[in-house]
This record gives structure tokens, sequence and C-alpha cells, in this order.
């Protein structure tokens, strides 16, 4: 009995040991979780009279200028901007650089009311059949209010095409925001092409969703939105539903003021659709669109993933606004129900890379999946899958609704880095099989890189691994 009594003792601390042993690796099994703690003010908007708030001078100036891809290629580019006082002129005037041919063509002319406001004349212009890799000076406006802005069109699509993209999310039109702009337009590494993760102008934060301040915010990012496409995908403050304005049609002022070329990306939506770039493949999803079986976005993508030809555009990445995996306490498990529906299709598919905003604050994943559950068999924890995308939340754009701080702990260990800090992505690609993406603080030095990985292709990584193993 006193042997027996022994070594069930024994037993019993081992079992402990193990017990805590498996409790601090439980703990020790997530990544990184910044030290850094920034104070957590609310952000406060920049004055309606800061310069960049300012609306351009003359009569009926175009103002609110922003270009983005115009057509699945790049070939096409569409112009967009406000006239304030009268419809104006709707052509855009347009040359290459190095030409002294100059060609127009016509856009239209929409108006749109939103409970006691009602737009300026915004239009939208899209230029097709440019050349490829070359710049373009663009005039737009009629008689003393013209004004001139230029763009690059990218080079032609092909698989070791290096491009550089810019992330960005949640932006609004604080000091934080501006701080967000500057730092991208001053990054070394020059992006050339905004992915917009989603959440604009937040006029839905104001009284009546003040759609004055859509004006404030489009005159605030045209510097940048101007002369570089931004894609643009829909977030939660896009949505601008309210019913208690009458105003009950989703994404108006939205869809109004922003076009993308979604019918030529075969949808019928201009929620979600799809573009290459360079060497790049970009899916842009609708958080907030029906993404259940049989509905639109559902079934576009359905056919939609098994088009990408990896061996012409090898970097497949996809943008929607809600994360799939976020381990943030604000807006945790958000992303869910989307995850259950396309996580799988994703993996299917070795998509490199998905970008999300929403969580104001930033966030690596490790390559996970959670797709085995089948409801009975208990498989429903997130794993190592090589064959997965790196999930990355950058909606630290800076906006009057400040940061979120607050971090589910232990951190889990799908979460490679974590950190409550304002700040821009760029996504720098190199060739087919590799790509390098930093993300950049606002209170670090334009070149500083707060967290950074080296993407290996999904697509060509296999390739490379099975030659290395004939070697
Ligand atoms: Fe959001």
């Amino acid at each position: 009995m006193g042997l027996k009594w022994k070594s069930d003792k024994h037993i019993n601390i081992i079992v402990v040991i193990f017990g805590v042993l498996g409790l601090m690796a439980e703990v020790c099994n997530g990544g990184i979780t910044s030290n850094y703690v920034r104070n957590d003010d609310l952000g406060r908007d920049m004055p309606l009279d800061s310069d960049v708030f300012r609306v351009p001078p003359g009569y009926n100036a175009p103002q609110q200028v922003h270009i983005t891809q115009g057509d699945h290629v790049g070939k096409g580019v569409i112009v967009s901007w406000i006239t304030p006082d009268e419809p104006g002129s709707s052509t855009v005037v347009y040359w290459a650089e190095n030409s002294e041919v100059k060609h127009s063509a016509q856009g239209i002319i929409l108006t749109y009311k939103y409970f006691n406001y009602t737009s300026g004349f915004i239009h939208h212009c899209t230029i097709h059949n440019l050349e490829f890799d070359t710049k373009y000076y663009y005039e737009v406006g009629i008689g003393n209010t013209t004004r001139q802005f230029w763009f690059t069109t990218p080079p032609s699509v092909g698989p070791d095409v290096p491009y550089t993209f810019g992330v960005i999310g949640d932006l609004g039109q604080t000091h934080d925001s501006n701080r967000t702009l500057t730092h991208y337009e001053l990054n070394p590494a020059k992006g050339q092409t905004v992915l917009f993760v989603g959440d604009l102008s937040y006029a839905d934060d104001y009284p009546f969703h003040d759609n004055a301040r859509w004006d404030t915010w489009g005159r605030f990012v045209e510097r940048n939105a101007a002369y570089q496409p931004w894609i643009t995908t829909v977030g939660n403050h896009e949505i601008d539903f309210a019913p208690h304005l009458n105003e009950t049609k989703p994404f108006k002022p939205y869809t109004n003021r922003y076009h993308v070329p979604y019918k030529a990306a075969h949808s019928t939506s201009p929620l979600w659709y799809s573009i290459k770039r360079a060497s790049a493949y970009i899916i842009v999803l609708s958080s907030y669109s029906a993404y259940g079986k049989y509905t639109p976005q559902y079934k576009w993508l359905e056919k939609e993933l098994p088009k990408v030809n990896r061996t012409e555009t090898p970097w497949l990445i996809v943008i929607m606004h809600c994360p799939l995996y976020s381990s943030y306490v604000h807006h945790y498990m958000e992303g869910e129900t989307m995850r259950v529906m396309y996580e799988k299709w994703l993996v299917e598919h070795k998509v490199d890379v998905v970008f999300s905003g929403h969580v104001h604050a930033y966030e690596r994943s490790e390559r996970v999946s959670n797709i085995a559950y089948n409801i009975v068999n208990g498989l429903c924890n997130p794993i190592s899958d090589q064959s997965a995308p790196v999930y990355i939340t950058i909606g630290d754009g800076g906006n009057l609704e400040g940061l979120v701080t607050e971090m589910t702990e232990p951190q889990p260990s799908y979460s490679a880095y974590r950190e409550a800090s304002f700040g821009h992505g760029i996504f720098d690609i190199k060739n087919r099989t590799h790509a390098y993406f930093s993300w950049h603080r606002n209170q670090d030095g334009y070149a500083v890189e707060a967290d950074s990985l080296w993407f290996h292709n999904r697509y060509w990584k296999r390739f490379q691994e099975s030659s290395v193993a004939a070697l």
C-alpha cells in the first residue's frame, strides 16, 4: 500500500509538473506582444480651417481628385473629382510625358442627397488603353480653374515585375491620420499604389452622418490619391445605413464617390472585385455584404479564385475590412462567420496574404488554418499550415475613435506580432518568389520598420523546395 501511495504521489507530482509546464507552454506559445504602450487619447480631428482641407482657389475648381485602376490589367484609370458650384466639364485631358499629343476622355456626372446634405457634382471618367509603365499628365476643370496632376501606369502584367504597394486602413481625418499619410508619402520604399482596407472618412461618426466630412476627407487625401491609385474596399463606416434619417440604401455616399472597375472583373457589385497589377492579383471583398452560400459575392469568389494564373500573377492578395484572425478584445471574432465561409478557399488557393483593418491596431499572424472542423470531430483549433495566408490587421491609420489597446491574454499561438500604434504597411514585391512586408509606426522615423517579414510566394515555394530537394 505504502509503495502504491508513493508511486501515486510521484505520478501526481509528475502530473502537476507537466501541468505547470503545459500552462507555461500555453502562456509562452504566442508570438510577440510589443511592450510599447502608446497613450490612448482619442484622436482629435484636424480643424476645418487646416491647410489639408483647403478648397482649391477659383470658381468651381475641381476638388477631391482621386484615381483608381480602371480596368482589369492596369491600362485603364478612373479619374474622379467634384465640382462644387455647377456641373462644369466631365472631360479629362491627358498626355504621355514624352508626347505632345493630347487626348481626352469623357466622364459622367452624379449627385446624391443624404438627409439634409446635397453633394457637389461628382465626376467619374475612365481612361482606357494607356501604355504600360508610362507617366501621364492629366487635367480636369475648365477656364481659369483647370488643375493638373500626373500618374504612372504599372508595368505590363508578368510574374517577375517588381511593384510596391502601400497598405493603409481606417484613416479618418485627425492629426494622426495626417501623420500616417505623411509617413507613407515619405517612406523611402516609395509605395506606388495604396491598398486601402476600408473605413475612409468616418463621416458617419458626426451628427446626421455629416457628408461634408466626406468632402473634407476627399480634399485631405487628394495630395496622394490624385497621383497614385487607391484600391479601396468598404468598411463598416461606409455602410451609412440610417433608417432614423430615412437613409436606407447602404453604401450610398461611398458608391457615389468611389468608382471601381468591378465589371471588368465580372462582378455584379462595386463592393467586391479584382484587379491584376504588375505581378499581383488583388481580390477585394466586402465584409458587409452577404457572403453566405448562393449569395452573389460567394458565387463570384467561387469562380474567381480558380481563375488566378499564378504563373502570370504569382502574388495573390486579398483585402477585406474585418479581419479573420485578430486577438484584440475589440471586435473579437467579428470576422468569424466570413472565416467559416471563405478560409478553406484561401488555403486551397494558396493566398499569400490577407490585409484587413477595422481593429485600430496592428497584428501579424503566423501561417495557420482552422478548417478541419466538421461539427462532430472537435478539430477546432488553428494549426500551422504552410498553404495558409499571413493575416495582417492594419486598421491603425489614425481616426477619431483612437487606438484599441486591450488584447486577449495569453497571446494566442496564431498571433506572431501585435502592437497598438498608428502606422502603415509596405508590401514590396521583388520577383515571383520573394516579397518584403514592413510595418512603419508614426512615432518612428520614416525609414524605421517596427515589424517586417520576408514573404516566400505560396505558389512558387513548392517548386523552389522541390528543386532544393533534387540537389
Ligand atoms: Fe471598421
